[in-house]
């Protein structure tokens, strides 16, 4: 579509209020502090041709938060990358979101592990029920029903056999942390496939600190996987009204020729 996937998650930040956003980069990455950036000659360019809806778009894009990058220098796991923001977080609990997970609803998603991590005073992880088949892909929870969707997490796994699985509850890429979190990933060697594991350091937060899972509402698309990527396209040009009417497949487009 006309949108990158990162701006879903930007947005998902945005409306649940956070004002501050620090994107862990890397080489090749570049393009993501263009599109987020003010452009200067775009606007001037859709402001010639009188196209106001499209330049709105583009003045929303550069406005919608404070956002600041880090390079991660070297592709040592995402227990690594969220090391390399300690500085720049501070003591104060932040959240964590992966840009390969979209997930849509009203309510967004890492506005209402905030909430819990409100209520419960402790780090909140999002988890979804996910066929065993597919339970290899995830860090997956042992936990017990705290009330309503929220779990106590007893122990964590990284990418689990079907066999060794605690529960079919994987860990999706939302996140809200206490900063305590960072002395854990400190703490930490490289794990399973040589790097640093935030599911790691999870589990000795979780023995200390306590840790909860919230199985929260939306639709997930996992676009590191490449038929989940089709499916987010579709679904969300489904959603827009500039785009859906214009969609509606019809059965010509599955004809052979
Ligand atoms: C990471 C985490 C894993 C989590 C997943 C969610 O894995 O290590 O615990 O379930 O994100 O998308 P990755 O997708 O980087 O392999």
């Amino acid at each position: 579509m006309d949108k990158p996937a990162i701006q879903y998650v930007v947005e998902e930040a945005v409306a649940s209020g956070m004002t501050d956003i620090i994107m862990i980069t890397g080489r090749g990455k570049r393009a993501i502090e263009d599109h987020f950036d003010k452009s200067y000659e775009l606007e001037h360019k859709l402001r010639e041709s009188g196209n106001s809806e499209a330049l709105a778009e583009v003045q929303k894009i550069a406005s919608m938060a404070d956002i600041f990058y880090i390079r991660q220098k070297e592709q040592l796991g995402l227990g690594h990358a969220i090391l390399c923001a300690k500085k720049h977080v501070g003591n104060e609990p932040f959240a964590v979101m992966l840009g390969d997970d979209i997930v849509v609803n009203d309510r967004p998603c890492i506005g209402q592990l905030v909430e819990a991590f409100e209520q419960v005073k402790a780090s909140v992880v999002g988890v979804e029920q996910v066929p065993k088949s597919r339970i290899q892909r995830y860090g997956v929870i042992k936990g017990k029903r705290f009330r309503d969707d929220l779990y106590k997490v007893e122990d964590l796994v990284e990418k689990p056999t079907p066999e060794e699985a605690p529960s079919d509850l994987a860990i999706i890429g939302r996140y809200v942390f206490q900063p305590e979190i960072f002395s854990f990933l400190e703490k930490i060697g490289p794990g399973m496939g040589g790097e640093y594991q935030l599911t790691d350091a999870m589990r000795l937060l979780c023995r200390k600190h306590g840790l909860y899972g919230l199985k929260f509402k939306g639709r997930r698309f996992d676009i590191g996987s490449k038929a989940d990527w089709v499916r987010a396209t579709i679904a969300l040009s489904m959603e827009r009204k500039d785009l859906a009417d214009e969609l509606r497949l019809s059965p010509d487009l599955f004809k052979k020729r």
